[in-house]
């Protein structure tokens, strides 16, 4: 069942599923059979239930939830909330997940006496007294869950002696003391969540000795002495968030050696000193230093990951270094109430906003003192916003806009300018669920199909502690690729119905967890094994979202029969009342600066000076505008078969029946004679089996014109098009990279000169009647204004940038540079449209982004073409690396097209039996010798969520982190 549910896309038809189903299940019957023997068989262990039986009378059960612990056999008469094993022929429990069931009362000490548990969960009742030192008895205990109690009293010391514990969450109670040195004996300790309580005293610096800590969180507190200097040598550690305790001097200069930190959060803590120097932490997102009393400059380097940075409320002076102004990801720079000088210089403020639509920028520098203004281009965008009230800039109140306007509200309720979230699906069909029936609508495979169906949903509340960003929006369906691939569900499954940030700042949130879309109700032991999931932290780390926790797991109707403990959300002390508030729906009103630039596009119009004087290049021929017409019927519309930058492309029959494609100049594209004559001469220079040849030129009564080889498939995007009847195999869409590729490799290296395609893109690339593709239009950019974008609102000097959105190198965008390595890029593109059959943007998500966000995840099989049948899994790996390798930000790390060229043909070498697959537009079927097996799919490592580089690339995958 899971698996089916796993990997919804690999069959290729409806029939083939159901007979898997079936297989399938019986397996699962068995399977199930065989766990509940095990769990049946044997006694339990008699001191453990002696335990049980003391730890039932010391919590307060209100609501009768564990009335069915009754008898002396816990294991086998399936207590509530009490899990077995059976070691030696004896039940012994192993988990005790007793969450949100408004439990009262204390933890009786004879909980250490359940020797082999493995997981203790209390979490979200409203238990007082403290914990029991016996607890540190628990030798196997894995996961100790007390948050959200009213636990009083001192941490135990005795802790500290559970050496295969990986996370201690103690949050959200009143615990009072020390944190006990004894805690660096935790060594197998990976999440110490401890915020919001009464700890106080200092850090011990023995803590220094956790080697494996990952998520420090004791925000919240009474803490204080100094930072201990011992932290940085914890190397594994992502995220230190100490928020709101009462430290004295200033942060230890060396946690600048905590490379690996993804986020530094220490926010009203009363810190002195300057800030340490943060740029050997490379992957650094967010740093929070906020409401301190740090002296000294701002940072002069910085991580170009960061996206929100707040160090508002301090002493810091200076001016804005440049590095900030460069930060491209950034989303959120928060500088209030400093005494920082200088100019503002906007102009060169360069944000990512181009890679993704849904992308914000907020800078809030009020109350400094700021005494000029450099205008920028970008600042007049609606997705950025900037406050400078309270500055000497703003005196003369000329700046217009808001940028001068007072603004008062906290990071938890930024005013956000009109961003988007994913673009609202369509069915594809009309489709009404019965609301009489609590059904929902469900939207299909969200990146691919709009295929519909009515279910019923499972509400869950869910927080992030400690998210690494501060808005949310641009986040959103990276999230839900996350969270999906964690749940083993597909993303349509997935469904964020609403959030609200909560103090910390935390985002907690309301989700809605569709079944698939065979069903329209999830099994009881699906039920059961996405709550195993949520309260078992199976659900791999994320650096972007950070740790979790599980606020409710509603079972409403159909749900309120099954087995699972746990539900409503009642939960305890009021803490999460009031979490989901508002619904924000942020409708399909996409700001996409792509769009505004192109609807801004600069219109040349070259006034033509003609002459008539007929020019002879060898190789090709020269026509006359007689010819073409006769070849086209007069320009027929029925002959029109494409519209380019450089004019409309029409199929025409020469006298000699041989059939052309021609393209004609419109009004703007026009050359003067000797800069035509030129470009015919360099192209007619230019042979390659994967480039469509030149056969001759028109230029004649006002009118110029390209003549080539007719291609009969027509274009690569739209023979990738969810339209076409005759979906390309794997196997072509190899030979389809290789062959574009190869063209693309003599333009770089074989012509003179170079010729930089600068529009490489699906469109323009065509296949011919054996489906090898060719590639069209290189040299084009130099005689046409392709789709050219404008940079610049602001007045200053404009500067025009050609190609496409979405297969637009983002190096050249911002530097206006062209190299060999843009066209990598948008080949790199034409791959991921290759190995998805999606568009380069669709409905406002960029291609790239999405298989960044889904190879992150894990989930490659989700943006996988179906269309294109079986495929070796070994091959479709180093495909996708190369392709986002191609697609990297960075220049010098995209490969050069000869490389790529390489990589293809050891792809390609890799593929099994394609000799004996025959010609080019026969089809693979699963007969054909070759045992493309079903299995292939499932031992797809991308089914994982640790996928590495490809292997055959040298060279590793950048984390790509979203944006
Ligand atoms: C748990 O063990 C302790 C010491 O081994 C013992 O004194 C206590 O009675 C036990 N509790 C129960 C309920 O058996
Ligand atoms: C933690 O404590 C802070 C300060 O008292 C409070 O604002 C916040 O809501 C608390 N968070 C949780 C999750 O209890
Ligand atoms: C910590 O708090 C306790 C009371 O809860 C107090 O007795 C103790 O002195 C405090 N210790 C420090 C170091 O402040
Ligand atoms: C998801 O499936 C994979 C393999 O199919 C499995 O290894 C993993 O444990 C599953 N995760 C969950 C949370 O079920």
């Amino acid at each position: 069942m899971y698996l089916l549910k796993f990997f919804p896309m690999i069959f290729t038809s409806k029939e083939e599923r159901r007979k898997f189903h079936d297989s399938f299940k019986g397996c699962f019957i068995l399977l199930i059979l065989i766990a509940s023997a095990n769990i049946c068989s044997g006694l339990t262990d008699q001191v453990e239930v002696s335990a049980l039986k003391a730890i039932h009378r010391d919590v307060g059960d209100v609501l009768n939830r564990l009335s069915n612990w009754a008898g002396d056999d816990p294991c086998g008469s399936g207590w509530t909330g009490v899990i077995c094993e059976t070691i030696n022929g004896t039940g012994h429990v192993t988990e005790l997940r007793l969450l949100n069931m408004n439990l009262t009362g204390s933890i009786a000490p004879d909980v250490g006496n359940l020797t082999e548990l493995v997981i203790l969960d209390f979490m979200w009742n409203n238990i007082t007294g403290s914990i029991p030192p016996e607890i540190g008895n628990l030798s196997k205990l894995y996961l100790l869950l007390l948050n959200g109690n009213k636990l009083t009293g001192e941490l135990p010391p005795e802790l500290g002696n559970l050496s295969q514990l990986n996370r201690i969450q103690i949050d959200q109670n009143n615990i009072s003391g020390p944190i006990p040195s004894t805690f660096q004996f935790l060594n197998n300790a990976k999440h110490f969540h401890m915020n919001n309580n009464s700890l106080n005293g200092s850090i011990p610096p023995e803590l220094g000795r956790l080697e494996n800590l990952v998520h420090l969180l004791l925000d919240n507190n009474d803490l204080s002495g100094e930072l201990p200097a011992e932290l940085s040598n914890i190397s594994t550690l992502l995220i230190m968030q100490l928020d709101n305790n009462h430290f004295s001097g200033s942060i230890p200069s060396n946690y600048s050696q905590l490379g690996n930190l993804r986020k530094l959060s220490l926010r009203n803590c009363n810190l002195t000193g300057v800030i340490p120097d943060v740029s050997a932490m490379s992957n650094l997102g967010y740093l929070d230093l906020s409401s301190n009393q740090l002296t000294g400059q701002l940072p002069l380097a910085i991580s170009q990951t960061i996206t929100t940075i707040d160090l508002a409320y301090n002493k810091l002076d200076g001016d804005i270094p440049d590095a900030l102004y460069k930060l491209r990801g950034l989303e959120l720079l928060f500088l209030q109430n400093n005494f920082l000088n200088g100019t503002f210089n906007g102009s060169i403020m360069e944000h990512d906003l181009f890679a993704n639509a849904s992308s914000v920028l907020i800078l809030d520098i009020q109350y400094n003192n700021i005494t000029d203004y450099q205008s920028g281009a970008l600042l007049s965008l609606s997705n950025v916003t900037l406050r400078l009230y309270g500055n000497p800039v703003c005196n003369d109140n000329s700046l217009g806009g808001n940028i001068c306007n007072e603004y008062n509200g906290s990071i938890l309720n930024l005013s956000l300018p009109n961003t988007a979230t994913s673009p609202s699906l369509e069915c594809s069909s009309e489709l009404t669920c019965d609301p009489s029936r609590n059904f929902e609508l469900v939207y299909g495979l969200s990146l691919l199909y709009g295929e519909c169906h009515c279910a019923y949903p499972l509400n869950i509340g869910y927080r992030l502690k400690s998210p690494g960003f501060a808005i949310f929006p641009p986040y959103e369906d990276g999230f839900q690729v996350h969270l999906s691939s964690g749940l083993n569900l597909s993303v349509y499954q997935v469904n964020v119905s609403s959030y609200n940030w909560e103090p910390g700042p935390r985002l907690s949130m309301n989700i809605k967890l569709f079944p698939n879309n065979t069903t329209n109700e999830f099994t009881e032991a699906e039920v059961d094994h996405l709550f195993n999931t949520f309260t078992s932290w199976i659900i791999p780390d994320n650096y972007t979202f950070g740790p979790y926790e599980l606020l409710f797991f509603n079972k409403d109707f159909p749900y309120n029969g099954t087995l699972s403990p746990g539900t409503t959300s009642s939960l305890s002390g009021g803490a999460i009342a009031g979490i989901i508030i508002g619904v924000i729906i942020f409708t399909g009103v996409l700001v996409a600066v792509f769009v505004i630039l192109i609807a801004k596009r600069q219109q040349r119009y070259a006034k033509a000076r003609r002459h008539h004087e007929r020019i002879k290049v060898a190789g090709v021929k020269d026509f006359t505008y007689e010819e073409m017409t006769k070849a086209t019927n007069n320009f027929e519309g029925s002959t029109e078969v494409g519209q380019g930058g450089y004019g409309k492309v029409y199929r025409g029959t020469l006298a000699d029946g041989t059939v052309v494609a021609i393209k004609r100049a419109q009004e703007g594209s026009l050359q003067g004679a000797r800069e035509f004559f030129n470009e015919i001469e360099l192209l007619s220079r230019i042979h390659h089996r994967n480039l469509v040849s030149l056969i001759g030129f028109c230029d004649d009564e006002d009118e110029q014109m390209l003549v080539y080889e007719y291609m009969e498939n027509g274009t690569l995007r739209d023979h990738l098009n969810l339209s076409s009847k005759q979906p390309s195999n794997f196997v072509t869409r190899i030979q389809i990279a290789l062959g574009s590729a190869r063209g693309i490799l003599y333009l770089h290296t074989e012509a003179n000169p170079p010729i930089y395609h600068r529009d490489i893109k699906a469109s323009n690339i065509l296949l011919d009647s054996n489906r090898r593709a060719k590639v069209a239009d290189f040299g084009l950019s130099r005689l046409a204004p392709v789709a050219e974008l404008e940079g610049d609102t602001g007045g200053h000097v404009s500067t025009v940038v050609k190609g496409t959105p979405g297969y637009l190198d983002p190096e050249y965008f911002y530097t206006h540079k062209l190299t060999d390595k843009s066209d990598v890029y948008s080949f790199g593109v034409v791959l991921l449209e290759l190995i998805t059959g999606m568009q380069a943007i669709t409905k406002g998500k960029n291609l790239v982004r999405e298989v960044n966000l889904a190879y992150e995840a894990g989930m490659l099989l989700s943006v996988v073409d179906p269309r294109m049948g079986p495929y070796p899994a070994e091959c479709l790996r180093p495909l996708v690396s190369l392709a986002i390798s191609c697609c990297q930000d960075d220049t010098d790390s995209r490969p050069s097209m000869s490389e790529v060229v390489r990589e293809l043909e050891a792809i390609w070498s890799l593929i099994p039996g394609k000799d004996t697959m025959g010609s080019l537009e026969t089809s693979i079927s699963t007969d054909s010798g070759v045992n493309y097996s079903k299995g292939l799919y499932f031992n797809n490592s991308f089914a994982s969520s640790e996928v590495s580089g490809s292997g055959l690339m040298s060279g590793t995958i950048p984390h790509v982190a979203p944006r």
